[in-house]
């Protein structure tokens, strides 16, 4: 199962999504599980080489090419961090996906850069969206959770805004976050399997 995390627009939670998705899969504990480090920043590479992860292999695949390789050769659980730029990288990991998990934030210029991405995605690709550092009880995330649905876009998971998950590799893994991502793997598995 290859699950791609991938928003063309920067700075959303790609990489805090790829790693926590990773972790997640790792706790469930059936199958190896690979985190693809698709960005040339390699900013989740970084990540584990700081912290570790048991059950996580990290693979840097910073180029089209070896992307392409990383996920021809996956079983288990994949998980792929792309980067914010490279088109190239980003639609050779979209195009090999089983799901695609969408990192966004509530409002603003948002929509924009996830309905490119979800155009960049092949159509038979099932795609969920993931709202990053959300800010619970906000007119913001309700409207933009609302505004998905009507979209028929499917909302994945709603992840708090929250000091233990901004810090990175500099602080453990963050039970509350861990436990929201828990539940976006599940949606994208069942979502992917199909
Ligand atoms: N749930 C959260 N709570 C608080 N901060 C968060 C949360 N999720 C992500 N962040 C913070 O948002 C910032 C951007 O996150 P991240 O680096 O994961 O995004 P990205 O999409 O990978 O960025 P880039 O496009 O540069 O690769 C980081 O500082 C990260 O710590
Ligand atoms: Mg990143």
């Amino acid at each position: 199962m290859n699950i791609v995390v991938g928003n063309v627009k920067g700075g959303v939670g790609k990489t805090t999504t790829a790693v926590y998705l990773a972790v997640a899969a790792a706790v469930r504990g059936r199958g190896p599980v690979v985190l693809v480090d698709s960005d040339p920043q390699g900013s989740a590479a970084e990540w584990l080489e700081q912290a570790p992860v048991e059950g996580v292999e990290l693979i840097e695949a910073p180029s089209e090419r070896t992307v392409i390789r990383a996920l021809a050769a996956s079983e288990g659980v994949t998980v792929v961090d792309t980067p914010p730029g490279d088109e190239r990288i980003v639609r050779a990991a979209l195009r090999r996906a089983d799901a695609v998990v969408i990192p966004t934030r509530a409002g603003g210029v948002e929509p924009s850069r996830v309905l490119t991405t979800l155009e960049m995605t092949p159509e038979d690709i099932a795609c969920g969206i993931v709202v990053c550092a959300a800010r619970l009880g906000t007119n913001d995330l309700e409207a933009t959770v609302e505004d998905w649905s009507t979209a028929k876009v499917p909302v994945w998971g709603i992840i708090p805004e929250r000091v233990g998950i901004a810090a990175g590799p500099a602080a453990r893994i963050y039970r509350e976050g861990l436990e929201a991502y828990q539940d976006v793997l599940r949606r994208a598995m069942r979502a992917g399997a199909r």
